[in-house]
Parts: C-alpha cells; structure tokens; sequence
C-alpha cells in the first residue's frame, strides 16, 4: 500500500460517495438510493445507482462498480494513488509526504519528468510552427484544410530544420541529455552530439486522456520516408493501450465512437464537429485499446481506409471489438480513401449519412468473403455458402445465430435450411463457439461448473451486503473458508469479522486491495445483481439455494484437497454435518 490502511480509510470516509459523484453526474434520488444515466458507458435511461448506505456504485447496464476511490479512478483516469490524494485533497485531510519506496519514488520522478519533457517540447514545436521559418509547416497543414483553430486544438506543431534547437532550448529548461534521449526526442550521434530525432516535419502531440503529452507523431511534408516518425515507446508512451483523440472524444457523449487508422482522419473529423473520433497510434488497434473504448461506450464504429490494406485492418479490428463484446459497424467512405479525403470532397452532412449507414461488421465481413468467389462458378459458390457456415458457428447464442442465419440467407439467396443444415454439420464436426468471456461486464454470466460456484460465492456475499442481519442466521454454517477463490476469501474473512464485532464497512473493503483489478473484483462481489423475486417465499428458496451452493462447492473442493491439504479433512467432515442440517433448516429472511 502507498498509504497506511487506517489513513485511506479515513479519506474514503470523508468522502461520501453520493456527494462525489453527484459533482460528476446528476443524481436523482429513488427509494433508498441515488439513479443517473450511467457515465461508463452509453444510456438514455438510468441504470447507474449510487447507495449512501454502502458507499458504493453500481450499474445494472454494464456491471461496473466499486466505491469512491474506485468512481474518481475510472472517471479520472487516475491510478489508486492519484485518487487517495484527490480525495484527501477534498476533505482536507493531510496525506505523510514520504509514502513511496525508493524505486517507486524514482519510478514516479521519472515519470513526471518524461511528461515535463514532453510538454516542452510540445511548446517548443507549437512556437515554432507560428515563426517564420516555420511557415512551410503551417503552409502544409493550411494547404490541408486545417484551421488555425484546428492547429490551436491539437497543439500541432513543426520541427525545423536545425536538429540542435529543440536539444538547445531543453537543456536551457534544465532536461539532462540522458531524459531528452529517453523520452525519444533526441538521438546521439559521434559527429553532431545531440539532435533532435524529428526534423521538418509538422509534429503532432500525443496526449493521454489527462491531455498529457505522451509522445509525437511527425508527418513528412511531401512524400519523403518515413512519412510518420512516431516517438518510441517510453514509460509514458504505451502504444497499446491509448488512442489518439480519446482525450477529447472520451466527452463526446455522441452514442459511439468512430475508430479511423490515422492521426490526420481523427483531426478532420474533430474539425468537422465529429468529436468522437480516434486512432490507434502508429501501430494496429489492440485489445488493450478496445478494453479502453469500453469504458466510453459499446458501439464502435470503424472508418478505416477504403483500399485493401484499410479492409484487412478493419477485419482485424472486427473480431478484436467482438472479443471485447463491442459492437462494431463499417462506415463505407467509397469512393475516397479516407475520413479525411471523404470530409474534404463531401463535408459532413454526407459523413453523418455514412454514419447512420453503418454496415453491421458481420455482413461486412460476408460482403468481403463473397469477393473471393466467383459466383458464377456453382462450386465457387458452394465454398462462399460453406464459409458462411462456418462463420456462423462462431455465434455462441442460438437466437443471435439464427437471426444471422436468417438475414444471410435472404440476403445471398440461399435456403434457410439448407444453410442451417450446412451450420449443423460444421456444429457437430467443430462445436460452435464459446461464449466470449467479457471479464468487466456483470451482464454475461458464463454457464460453466465452475462460474456458477463462483456466481453463488458473490451472490451470497451481495446478499449479506445488502441485508446484514442475515449473516447472523448463518454464521453457523458459513465461514470464510467456504470462499474457494482467493480474493473472495479474503473479503470474506473481512467481511465477517466486521460483523462478527457489530462493524459493517463493504466499501472500506475494497481499497484493502492494492491492485486495481483486485478492487474491481472485491467491488464486484459487493454488486451482484440478486434475483428479483416477489414473494419472501420466493427469496428463502432463492437464499436457501444459494447457501447450498456455496456449501456444496466448498465440500467438493476440500474432498478434492484431502490428502494433500492438512486442513481439508476438518473442512469435510464439518461441511458434511452443515450440509446434512441445511437441508433441514429453514432459514427465515423476516
Ligand atoms: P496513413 O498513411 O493513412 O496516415 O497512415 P494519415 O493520417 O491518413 O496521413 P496523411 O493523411 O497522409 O497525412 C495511418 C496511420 O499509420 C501510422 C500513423 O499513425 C498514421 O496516422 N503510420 C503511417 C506510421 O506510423 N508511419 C508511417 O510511415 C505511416
Ligand atoms: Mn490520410
């Protein structure tokens, strides 16, 4: 931990939750909690709850939640440390100065100074683009369409032609060569000493969604080689996982997000009021980079380029939303190549058309296949029908499945039973897909034996959560120990003892954990959506079942350790005599 334990108690604490988030979203009050539209992803109804009672958020949309700390981090972007300080910042309580270790210190002080590097060089580029020897980078950008206030927005810049000036001006701001080098500004070579790596090139900055500058992009004018020179990867620049733009888009609030392959598409399609719009950086798009648009919205839209470089990447991007469980659609930018050349010639009312037209990406990837047969030929074309289902195979869900099913028939002219004949035998040769698994989504449970113990073990910890009394009625058959997962236990045990000694603190639970995903998970186990049942016999069965479960479990996984662990002997035979009393019990939730 960064901080003591008490101290981040203490800060949480201070920090109601509905107070914070209420400065961050609109909060309505409903029954006993707090309702908005949800600001991690895209809703016009509201299925994000905030609860005073326990300190914590939760969205019935897209499964997120967690406690203040774990609000400021996703809403801010801030690491677990950032939020302490903001929120101790707040409530005006006073954080120790020294907290970190010597290697995290010197981590940190890295860090900090790569960004200060970074900034000025940022100005220094940005100056001189609007000096006159910087005129031909201006000219360049201008002679592209950009307005000044386009230039203004994006901090877009130009490195002249003397590669000691930028070197000059930093060591004068006091950078030692080593961080000019380190931050990929800088090159060293025997006959000239320092120089700058970007020469005539206009310079567009790279921020984070802080608006921090990460790294550059340099773009040739002309048609030299390389036509972008990108900075390198540094302990700041993780090209994996930001996206260009997404320091503006992340507020676009537009419903999706448009994802376009290069920097000079994302800054036309923001100068034309498409605010949504971002690219990966200089490499293909990730899976990092998908897991990040979740946060903003589900419904990806892509504007790669029209030429066959552009479908293969667009491809690509597809089945890397999908296994992000994005949705993702192809804007169709014929006859030109790009966003940025389609905008120049056609403008945007004719973009925004392209949007609303979006191809679904499975017809899209249909459409691209039929390319490759010739339909005229009946064996071609029985190959294409057999592409088609085996592609479907890879629906996990049987209604979605069918619905493709359906759609593609009628759009290629093919007997709906003779393809779902065909997508039987490849079924049964290959097995269809497995559901996807989305780990930050509460929605899609997974059916495996092992999920479903896992899903028992949170609900019954949600359900205590919710309603503490009951624990009392159970202590007797449940302990920590029941909790087969790792972190599940350790809340357990948390959780437990607190209300052993009359305390009730989930949400203080959470920032126990050091790893953000840790958190998320412990969050998780507080939030479990729990059935929604009328009568309070239906909730008995339904708690009674769950209890059950979990006790089944945790008597098969310590049977499984007998032998090998010295504890799971006691853990059986008291497991055995629980089960054989709940079986008789009942446990009244009145
Ligand atoms: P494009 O060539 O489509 O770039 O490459 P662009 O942004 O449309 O550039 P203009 O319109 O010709 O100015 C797409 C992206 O691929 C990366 C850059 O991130 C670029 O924006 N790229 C391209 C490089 O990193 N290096 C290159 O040499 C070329
Ligand atoms: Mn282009």
């Amino acid at each position: 931990m960064y901080y003591p334990e008490e101290l981040v108690e203490e800060v949480r604490a201070k920090n109601d939750i509905v107070d914070v988030v209420s400065g961050y979203v609109k909060l309505q009050k409903k029954g006993g909690n707090y309702w908005a539209c949800c600001p991690f992803h895209n809703e016009n109804t509201p299925s994000f709850s905030v609860s005073g009672n326990k300190q914590m958020y939760h969205c019935f949309g897209c499964g997120v939640s967690g406690n203040v700390f774990t609000f400021v981090m996703k809403y801010e972007n801030y690491s677990f440390p950032e939020a302490v300080r903001m929120l101790a910042d707040r409530a005006g309580v006073q954080l120790p100065k020294v907290e970190y270790s010597e290697e995290q210190k010197a981590r940190e002080n890295k860090r900090a100074r790569l960004l200060e590097v970074n900034k000025e060089a940022a100005k220094f580029f940005y100056y001189q683009l609007r000096q006159p020897h910087g005129a031909v980078g201006y000219q360049y950008l201008k002679k592209r369409e950009l307005s000044d206030e386009t230039m203004h927005r994006f901090g877009l810049g130009y490195a002249g032609k003397n590669g000691a000036e930028l070197v000059q001006y930093l060591r004068n701001k006091g950078f030692e060569d080593e961080l000019i080098k380190e931050a990929g500004l800088a090159n060293y070579s025997e006959k000239h000493g320092l120089m700058s790596q970007f020469w005539n090139r206009v310079m567009y900055p790279i921020q984070d969604i802080n608006h921090r500058v990460i790294g550059f992009g340099g773009r040739v004018m002309g048609d030299g080689e390389p036509k972008y020179l990108n900075s390198p990867e540094t302990p700041v620049f993780d090209k994996r996982r930001n996206l260009y733009g997404l320091n503006f888009a992340r507020t676009a609030r537009s419903g999706n997000i448009i994802l376009c392959e290069g920097y000079m598409d994302v800054i036309a399609m923001h100068q034309a009021g498409f605010t949504q719009a971002v690219a990966s950086l200089g490499t293909a798009f990730t899976p990092e980079q998908a897991n990040l648009l979740r946060r903003y919205t589900d419904n990806v839209l892509l504007a790669y380029d029209s030429d066959g470089a552009g479908v293969k990447a667009a491809l690509r991007g597809i089945g890397i939303l999908r296994d992000a469980g994005l949705t993702g659609k192809v804007i169709n930018m014929r006859p030109y190549k790009d966003p940025d050349e389609f905008m120049k010639a056609l403008g945007k009312e004719a973009f925004q058309e392209r949007i609303d037209q979006a191809e679904n990406s499975f017809f899209f990837e249909i459409r691209i296949l039929e390319g490759q047969f010739d339909m005229n030929d009946p064996e071609s074309k029985t190959k294409f029908h057999r592409e088609i289902a085996k592609k479907l195979c890879e629906f996990s869900e049987e209604i979605e499945r069918d619905n493709y099913l359906q759609a593609i028939a009628e759009k290629y002219f093919i007997g709906v039973d003779n393809l779902r004949k065909l997508v039987a035998g490849y079924a049964a040769q290959t097995g269809l897909a497995k559901p996807v698994e989305r780990p930050k989504s509460g929605i899609q449970a997974k059916n495996t034996p092992e999920e479903n113990a896992k899903r028992s073990q949170r609900l019954l910890i949600t359900w205590i959560t919710d309603e503490p009394a009951v624990y009392g009625k159970i202590k007797k058959y449940v302990s920590a120990d029941d909790f087969t997962e790792d972190l599940y236990k350790k809340v357990a045990e948390r959780l437990f003892s607190d209300l052993d000694e009359g305390r009730f603190n989930p949400a203080g639970i959470i920032s126990t954990f050091e790893d953000e995903e840790e958190q998320r998970q412990a969050a998780e186990l507080f939030n479990t959506n729990l059935p929604r049942l009328e009568t309070g016999q239906e909730r008995e069965k339904a708690f009674h079942d769950i209890l059950l479960a979990v006790k089944k479990n945790s008597y098969e996984y310590y049977t499984s350790k007998l032998g090998t662990d010295v504890n799971a002997l006691n853990q059986v035979i008291a497991g055995k005599k629980a089960l054989e009393e709940l079986a008789k019990t009942h446990i009244s939730l009145e």
